[in-house]
């Protein structure tokens, strides 16, 4: 088994506040139940996740991957320990700050993509800029702009139920990046995709991490994206630990796709 991450970090003398996107300190969150016995999901858990990295979150069914995740996009607030973005505890902001935050400098896509349906592609790309109180006509040439970027102009007018599957999922990344957030956290972003547009999918994910520096933290089952990412914790009994490829399968990653080359997993480089 690797080692804790925070060991990992304690041995980098180079490893600046400044370097640091998120840094998460004795993260507890448990759930109150129906039963009165509370259920302890995440305990005293330790890491940082490097500004412009992207960290690949990994882990068995239940284990508690998205509830970490909506930590970090501060959808849920930690029972106990702190979580700092950007050397700020945002938790401790007011309501108002922290919508402001996560406009500016947070995207998030979910497993399921709550793309409005009424709405058309470019529409829905266009809505956190809205949100924001950015003009129409400024919105929607950002809107363009990230549709561009991703190959997606061409379905601007449709509407989401006239996208396949992939493209949907690629509205939903235009629609977090759209404000260019520092930020970004996705959960499952391959987990209804065939292999092939899951691939495509993963690309979209490097491709925005290189052309932004965004920092990127996503939860995944998809061995192929895994071995790709040069970071994955695995989640375990409330705790991370940093993963070899090795260990990945361990972790409820899925099984090497037919056509990928085995030798794939020695590429992988960890820390
Ligand atoms: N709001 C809630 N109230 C009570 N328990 C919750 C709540 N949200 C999550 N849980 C519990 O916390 C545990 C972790 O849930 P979570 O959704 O984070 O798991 P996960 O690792 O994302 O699983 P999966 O891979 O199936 O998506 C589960 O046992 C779940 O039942
Ligand atoms: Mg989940």
């Amino acid at each position: 088994m690797s080692a804790p991450v925070s060991q990992g970090y304690a041995a980098s003398a180079s490893f600046f506040e400044s370097e640091i996107a998120i840094a998460i300190k004795g993260l507890s969150k448990s759930y109150s139940t129906d039963s009165g016995v509370a259920l302890s999901v995440l305990r005293d858990l330790n890491c940082n996740i490097r500004t412009g990295e992207v960290v690949g979150i990994v882990g068995a069914s239940g284990v508690g991957k998205t509830t970490f995740l909506h930590i970090l996009g501060t959808l849920e607030t930690p029972t106990l320990g702190t979580v700092l973005h950007f050397g700020k505890n945002i938790f401790s902001w007011s309501d108002t700050e922290l919508s402001r935050f996560r406009n500016e400098q947070l995207g998030f896509v979910f497993q399921f993509h709550y793309l409005l349906p009424e709405f058309t592609a470019i529409e829905n790309v266009m809505m956190p800029c809205i949100v924001a109180g950015v003009d129409r006509r400024l919105s929607r040439d950002m809107a363009l702009e990230i549709l561009h970027e991703l190959g997606l102009e061409n379905r601007a007018g449709f509407k989401i139920g006239q996208l396949s599957g992939g493209e949907q999922q690629r509205i939903a990344f235009a629609r977090a990046m759209v404000r260019r957030p520092r930020l970004l956290l996705a959960d499952e972003p391959t987990g209804n995709l065939d292999e092939r547009t899951g691939e495509k999918v993963a690309d979209l994910i490097f491709s925005l991490n290189e052309r932004y520096n965004t920092t990127i933290v996503v939860v995944t089952h998809n061995l192929a994206l895994a071995i790709r990412m040069k970071r994955c914790l695995g989640l375990v009994d409330g705790k991370v630990v940093e993963l070899t490829p090795a260990e990945l399968k361990g972790f409820g990653v899925g099984k090497v796709q037919a056509g990928r080359s085995p030798g794939a997993l020695h590429q992988y480089k960890f820390q």
